[in-house]
């Protein structure tokens, strides 16, 4: 690891987030402390006890800044500020030093490519002319064919399609009514785009990560991290803007060989993927980021301790993600080449090759990653009929999966993603085998795709549900003790209450005892500084992932027949739900299951 920052004496490598296993809250769905059927930073401490025991190194929160929710708080109207739905800022302090206590890290949500449209600066801008101070911050621009000069227009001033469905650009209002400027919003029309051109939000950006830093945050998940500065004019684009899934089928020009770790020119960087039909887009993974990062880098390197950042960045080829990780920016970038990659070893194999040979092109580590709020559940995309498929939400009339084939099969793939060298993020309730929430009637469908694409995009709901802590209480327990229990924000599916984590704990076979012995695994053995090399019998055409770290043997079998356990091996762990009493003695690793094995 080439970090210049690490603090003296400590050699380099052996910072904390390095192999970090990183587990994703979401606030409002996490566990309820106060009883309003919301999820709140008091439920976060009171459950950390079983952060702790699960065995992960830190916890990620979502947004729980002031914000009137229109995306779930990644519409922040006050980044100093805790909304009073999640508490106070006393009690983000208690929560803070009750995760250190326990030697948990906490990294804290940073959204700075938008702001709310009720942030005090969107209301100055509404307020102040056209060509203001006021209206810099953000991108507003006069329509099409308006009278030049007039800040009028009937068109948009570009073709960009908003990621949430329907145009990027809202028209504003002046103060006698009349039409006037268009605002920009790559998001919902309530997450206004800022103008980091602007001094005043690089320095406002600048002052926001300090105030987290002198709080005591280990470091941020930075939103949208690809998509702050845009191409000058503002050109037209034919493409469609996708975070996630939906995104054209790419075909990538060659990059040029990879440069030394540290060193760079963002003029000779690999080529961003080129769609057959579209120039890359001109509002995602321009060069200009980067010197963003390198600016809070600087920021970050005042702190003691070692703080960091991790890019929510959706770019390809890999080798462009690896920009965002090179010794000057930030220090780590999800990985979702591995997500998108599914329950299909061909692609799986080849995610983890690309990925790994380009963090440490630029000494960075690897980020594992199978489920988040934005996506599917891993363990219900991997029982559709197509288990490598990326749907945009699943309906009630949409194909449903097969619960037990996901399960099994999201088990396996957990196995091989926390067997990895690098870091890990897992998202709350994974280790209890949540599925997403198939069923969740149209009434009570809160994401703004969904309504901005009037219901054609079922939307993340589903994945947003709130966790089922005890079976047999109001709300799957989701309210912790002692508060009484109003209905959850979204109900909670039937099929939660077996896997509430009471009903896990303890019980051998279930998911939650794999998680914690898979972690304990890990911690113990090291796997997240360890190597990698393909074993003998990798064979991803026959679906078969096989790979040495250090002196374990991993075997995924994604498969249609059993696997051999190699020769002189012994399983010491397994995705399947059998005994571990039964594990020495098998010599065939079943379809949909991943073991760890060490040399007799
Ligand atoms: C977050 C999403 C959010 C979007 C806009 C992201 O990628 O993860 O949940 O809707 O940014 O802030």
């Amino acid at each position: 690891m080439s970090n210049p920052d690490v603090p003296a004496g400590q050699p380099p490598g052996s910072e904390w987030w390095a192999d970090a296993v990183v587990y994703q809250v979401y606030p409002r769905s996490f566990a309820d402390g106060n009883g309003d059927g919301m999820g709140d930073l008091r439920g976060v401490t009171e459950r950390l006890p079983y952060l702790q025991r699960l065995g992960v190194d830190a916890v990620w929160l979502s947004p729980f800044y002031k914000s009137p929710q229109a995306d779930a708080g990644y519409d922040v109207a006050d980044y100093r500020q805790v909304d009073p739905l999640f508490g106070s800022l006393a009690d983000f302090d208690a929560m803070l030093r009750e995760a250190h206590r326990r030697g948990l890290k906490v990294i804290v949500d940073l959204v700075p490519n938008h702001t709310s449209d009720e942030h005090a600066w969107f209301r100055e801008a509404l307020a102040a002319p056209p060509g203001s101070p006021e209206r810099d911050r953000y991108i507003f621009r006069p329509g099409k064919d308006g009278i030049p000069g007039s800040g009028e227009g009937n068109r948009a001033p570009n073709n960009w399609k908003s990621i949430f469905g329907g145009p990027a650009w809202s028209r504003v209002t002046g103060a006698d009514g009349s039409p006037g400027e268009w605002y920009l919003h790559l998001f919902d029309t309530k997450q206004p785009d800022l103008n980091w051109d602007n001094a005043e939000v690089q320095e406002e950006m600048r002052s926001v990560l300090r105030f987290w830093l002198d709080r005591g945050a280990d470091g941020f998940r930075v939103d949208v991290a690809h998509g702050l500065v845009k191409e000058a004019g503002l050109p037209d684009w034919e493409g469609v803007a996708a975070m996630v899934e939906g995104t054209p089928e790419v075909k990538r020009e060659p990059s040029p060989p990879g440069d030394a770790p540290g060193a760079h020119t963002d003029a000779e960087e690999p080529h961003r993927a080129v769609s057959p039909v579209y120039p890359p887009s001109p509002f995602f993974d321009q060069d200009g980021v980067h010197d963003i990062y390198r600016d809070w880098h600087r920021v970050l390197s005042e702190y003691d301790g070692d703080r960091m950042m991790v890019a929510e960045a959706w770019v390809e080829p890999a080798e462009r993600l690896a920009r965002y990780t090179r010794a000057d920016e930030m220090q780590q970038a999800f990985n979702f080449d591995f997500l998108l990659a599914g329950w299909d070893a061909e692609r799986m194999a080849q995610a983890i090759e690309s990925s790994l040979a380009a963090s440490a092109s630029v000494g960075a580590p690897c980020t594992w990653v199978l489920s988040n709020h934005d996506t599917v559940r891993h363990t219900t995309r991997f029982g559709l009929k197509d288990p490598a498929t990326f749907p945009k939400g699943i309906a009630a009339d949409d194909e449903q999966p097969d619960a037990a084939l996901g399960l099994a099969r999201a088990r396996a793939a957990t196995l091989i993603s926390l067997a990895l060298p690098g870091s890990a993020y897992l998202y709350q309730g994974e280790e209890l085998g949540l599925p997403e929430h198939t069923t969740l009637p149209a009434d009570a469908r809160q994401d703004p795709t969904f309504h901005r694409t009037k219901g054609a995009e079922t939307g993340r709901d589903g994945c947003r549900v709130p966790l089922p802590w005890r079976q047999d209480a109001p709300g799957y327990g989701f309210t912790v003790a002692g508060a009484a229990a109003a209905k959850p924000w979204l109900p909670q599916p039937d099929s939660f209450g077996p896997l509430a984590a009471d009903q896990q704990d303890g019980e051998e076979g279930s998911t939650l005892e794999l998680y914690r012995a898979a972690l304990a695994f890990r911690s113990a053995r090291e796997l997240g500084r360890g190597s990698f090399a393909w074993a003998e019998a990798h064979a991803p055409e026959s679906g078969v992932l096989a790979f040495h770290n250090g002196g374990v043997l991993v075997l995924g079998n994604l498969g249609f027949a059993s696997a051999p356990v190699p020769q002189g091996y012994t399983v010491v762990l397994s995705s399947g739900t059998e005994p571990a009493s039964d594990w020495s003695g098998m010599d065939e690793v079943p379809v949909d299951c991943t073991v760890y094995l060490t040399k007799d």
